[in-house]
């Protein structure tokens, strides 16, 4: 937290106004990425990691007037990792010391829905509850968690409850490549430097701040590893930023999406987009370079005319070339996993995204609709079999884009449909967060392997607030 202030001494604010009110004796020297805090494992039995996340408020002295309120788990900033092994039984105690109820989802994990922090379970302020399940064989990926209680997700992940969790391989392909995390979470501050609440515009087209941070600090400068080739892991944890990642200078490679490694490395890319709520891998080579990469967020429009507000550009993170040695490049396999296809569906589903103009009191506002209806815990919208796949074809008839995100499994894309145009996927992939850009219809094969009620929303966390979520009972 110390090195957030450091990180943000010569940031402006919104109205392009620096910060003035900061703390020089808060400017520290440092310019290398903080390593992220990891969740230490309490326990000293094999394949069992026991620990305790307390969601509490801490106060961050980033401005000279008065410390800024953040609510984290276990006062950090993002919250500790959590790394384990498949086949790990995972045993975390949540211990609630927030004035809201919460409760922490896993987000794209394998766990029984009783354990998967829905907004039923929420516990109240003072409570704590246990979370228990064991990571199938194959869970390897990069996953994250987050609080997912009714009606306060976006409120308190924007306040900034979220933290990454790693499930690894016990064979990894990779396992000699270095690797890095980057965790990118939107800040969004009022002029007192409060943490600020959502204006009417945030609620519609989703909240976006003036900081895009990188593990917490705005900015920072990364020393790329000397042996000139990194694996990076990369997490959009903003409420609602699309991220048009570029590295210019670089070409990067896709290894591997939420739910872990692809077959193949895609190479060649130039950028790629990540959505609210994704995660990817990346192979990233320093090749010859020696200078000063700049990781980039360059503008997406959201919408089917391009001007649903289109997400600034912004410089997130530097890259410093200039430490690579030459000739010591760790070779990459072909081929990296092996992805079942997840067969024939024996039923289908259809999920509609939808928006609508409201009046009420004169006033102008948007409903944000799954199937025609707004989000109601004591509804089930659909019903699935335990172990049966499915064909859920998505379609997004809203003007804007919606990432949409479905609890407890990871699906396949099987294609993708724009203005009558059908494309078919043409690599199979671990997703559980998809884009749907305006007018698609995406059609994804998934399975859900426990019984019990599982959410789907868009992950845009202030349209999930305000009703874009639907239920799906699993009998
Ligand atoms: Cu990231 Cu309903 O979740
Ligand atoms: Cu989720
Ligand atoms: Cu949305």
């Amino acid at each position: 937290l110390k090195s957030l202030a450091a990180s943000m001494s010569h940031t402006m604010l919104a109205d392009g106004s620096p910060m003035p009110l900061l703390d020089p004796a808060l400017l520290a020297s440092g310019t290398d990425q903080g390593g992220m805090s990891m969740l230490a494992n309490e326990s000293s039995q094999p394949r069992l990691f026991k620990a305790t996340l307390t969601a509490k408020a801490v106060r961050v002295p980033l401005l000279k007037d008065g410390p800024t309120e953040f609510w984290t788990y276990n006062g950090s900033l993002p919250g500790p990792l959590i790394d384990v092994m498949e086949g790990d039984t995972v045993e975390i105690t949540l211990h609630n010391q927030l004035s809201q109820p919460t409760s922490i989802h896993w987000h794209g994990l394998p766990v029984p829905p009783s354990q998967d922090g829905n907004p039923q379970q929420a516990i109240a302020p003072g409570q704590k509850i246990t979370y228990r399940f064991t990571l199938p064989e194959g869970s390897a990926g990069t996953y994250w968690y987050h609080p997912h209680p009714h009606e306060f997700t976006a409120e308190q992940a924007s306040r900034g409850l979220a933290g990454g969790f790693i499930v690894r391989a016990k064979q990894d392909p990779l396992a000699g490549v270095p690797e890095r995390l980057l965790i990118l979470s939107d800040l969004k501050l009022d002029h007192m430097g409060q943490i600020a609440p959502n204006n009417s515009d945030d609620w519609m087209n989703g909240r976006e701040g003036q900081f895009v941070l990188t593990n917490a600090q705005n900015k920072p400068t990364v020393h790329f590893d000397a042996g000139g080739r990194e694996r990076w892991r990369i997490w959009n944890a903003n409420s609602a930023r699309y991220l048009r990642l570029q590295l210019p200078g670089s070409q990067l490679a896709l290894i591997g999406t939420d739910g872990g490694l692809l077959e193949h490395p895609i190479t060649g890319l130039t950028e790629h987009v990540l959505a609210p709520g994704q995660r990817i891998e990346l192979i990233v080579d320093a090749g010859k370079r020696r200078d000063q990469g700049k990781l980039i967020a360059a503008v997406y429009a959201r919408g089917k005319m391009g001007d649903v507000a289109p997400d600034k550009p912004l410089d997130i993170l530097t890259v410093d070339f200039s430490r690579v040695a030459t000739g010591q490049v760790v070779s990459l396999p072909a081929r990296l996993a092996t992805i079942k296809d997840l067969g024939r569906p024996v039923a289908q589903k259809r999920v509609v995204f939808s928006e609508k103009m409201t009046m009420t009191n004169g006033q102008h506002g948007m409903q944000f609709l799954v199937n025609g209806k707004e989000y109601d815990m004591h509804r089930i919208d659909l019903t699935s079999r335990v172990d049966e796949v499915e064909l859920w074809e998505i379609v997004n008839q809203s003007d804007m884009d919606h990432p949409f995100h479905l609890h407890g499994t990871q699906f396949q894309v099987q294609s993708r449909e724009m203005d009558g145009v059908v494309k078919t996927e043409s690599y199979l992939a671990w997703h559980d967060t998809i884009n749907l850009k305006s007018g698609e219809t995406v059609r994804i094969k998934t399975v859900q392997h426990w019984p019990g009620i599982r959410m789907f929303h868009c992950h845009i966390l202030e349209h999930e607030a305000v009703g874009m979520m639907g239920q799906l009972e699993v009998v």
